[in-house]
């Protein structure tokens, strides 16, 4: 393993911060827009337990702050993607179609599906522009999911090729308002287009973008009522960034992450999101009709000395003009998830980084570099764990394909996640029951990592 030159890495991340902080900053926004309205798509199965959906992958325009208007890659037309919604149980059917100028897959993140619809080329070839492939599994489990390409996924996704599905289990608690926020940060040009070369900072962090984005709009409204039981489903689409919220004087109460909702329902002042990352939070907003709370990313260093800059306004929620008219309390408990057995971690995983001859960074598991990272076979129903262990200077959001994990001795509620930050230096025994045939990958979700070998590939039979 060669060792970093720490001073190459202060450049680099003093460079990085200057990058997001300096004069291709977007400017502040005076006038905020309302929260974009996430598309839906229309359902061409009338039977209610199917969701059947035409989608297109194109380019299309977008007008990003401070930037002329910057040619994006959208499902059906719009950036994020279109929302799709189903009860647990849906066989959702998507007939997508590439009108793209490269190949792409879709990837459905977090759902538990069959092997050859996981979007990988592991298990299906790529879509070659002007051809489409058809999409159809079950919607197991209830939560907050998101689909994106899995070719060439440090580029496609951040040219805005992203969307949420939210399926809805028998459990939801009854709300006022359900919000689903996607997050995400792009980094534009003056003249519009994404920066065709990376810089080191952002080959070596991932790329963190000059825009911040709420359902792709820059510093958005919320709308809220005080007293009334809101819920938001956050998810980070973003390439890098992580998100550390904080509204203005309020406490959320996490009931769900990437897997669905939690037993135990726990109150946090500030809740960090990695890229692929879910939450699902209530809160009872309290304040004046019509007053403005701003929702705050707090600075959060994930390693090489990244010292983030200060808060930043992601956004603001707006109270309505009412408050609601009874009074409401937080759901404080949900049906327990079943625990897995916690067999010792005897599939090592480790997280690593080092330089090529080339002098450019490559992202290492097991010491090697995707597709050289040794494979791991298990076989079809067993339960095994993986003990992943963080051998670099910065933080990694580890995600496993088609199956949730739970981390031993997490604290707190247990939780089926599918995304999980391994921070600088730490180590942790994910354990997941491999109950579905077929090759799948697991991998960092700082997409430049990914790309850059941080890829590993499991084979279930
Ligand atoms: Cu959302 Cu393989 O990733
Ligand atoms: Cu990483």
């Amino acid at each position: 393993m060669i060792h970093l030159d720490s001073l190459a890495l202060a450049a680099m991340a003093a460079a990085l911060s200057a990058g997001c902080s300096g004069s291709d900053a977007a400017p502040q926004l005076t006038t905020r827009s309302a929260l974009p309205t996430l598309a839906s798509l229309p359902d061409e199965n009338p039977d209610p337990g199917a969701l059947e959906v035409s989608m297109r992958a194109e380019t299309a325009t977008k007008q990003y702050p401070g930037a002329d208007p910057t040619e994006v890659w959208a499902y059906a037309g719009t950036v994020p993607g279109p929302l799709l919604e189903a009860k647990v149980g849906t066989e959702l059917t998507v007939h997508f179609s590439n009108a793209l100028p490269e190949a792409t897959t879709i990837h459905w993140h977090g759902v538990r599906l069959p092997a050859a619809m996981d979007g990988t080329m592991l298990m299906q070839d790529a879509i070659q522009p002007g051809q489409g492939f058809e999409y159809s599994f079950t919607l197991k489990d209830a939560g907050l999911f998101w689909f994106h390409p899995h070719v060439r996924s440090d580029v496609q996704v951040e040219k805005g090729l992203h969307g949420a599905i939210l399926v809805r289990g028998k459990d939801e608690p009854t709300v006022d308002h359900e919000t689903v926020l996607v997050l995400d940060d792009v980094r534009v040009n003056p003249d519009g287009t994404f920066p065709e070369f990376l810089d080191d900072a952002s080959k070596m962090m991932g790329r963190e973008g000059n825009v911040l984005l709420v359902n792709g709009a820059s510093g958005p409204e919320i709308p809220m009522q005080s007293g009334a039981l809101e819920r938001l489903r956050f998810v980070n689409v973003a390439n890098g960034r992580f998100f550390n919220l904080r509204l203005e004087g309020h406490t959320l109460r996490v009931i769900g992450t990437d897997g669905g909702l939690v037993e135990q329902p726990w109150d946090t002042d500030t809740l960090l999101i990695a890229p692929g990352e879910r939450y699902d939070v209530v809160l009872i907003p309290i304040g004046e009709p019509g007053a403005s709370i701003t929702l705050w990313n707090d600075p959060y260093s994930r390693g090489h000395g990244t010292t983030a800059a200060a808060p930043e306004a992601l956004a603001a929620v707006r109270l309505a003009d009412s408050v609601a008219p009874t009074v409401r309390s937080l759901p404080s408990a949900f049906p327990a998830v079943e625990k897995l057995p916690a067999p010792p971690g005897d599939v090592p995983v480790v997280l690593g980084e080092k330089f090529d001859d080339k002098g450019e960074v490559v992202f290492t598991i097991n010491g090697q570099a995707y597709p050289n990272v040794p494979v791991v076979q298990t076989a079809k129903g067993s339960v095994r764990t993986l003990a992943v262990k963080n051998d670099s200077d910065m933080d990694h959001p580890f995600h496993l394909h088609g199956f949730f994990f739970q981390r031993q001795s997490d604290t707190g509620t247990l939780k089926n996640k599918d995304t999980i930050i391994v921070k600088a230096h730490e180590s942790m025994a994910l354990t997941a029951r491999f109950d579905e045939p077929g090759k799948w990958v697991y991998h960092c979700h700082i997409l430049e990592h990914a790309e850059g070998g941080m890829i590993g590939e499991l084979d279930v039979q």
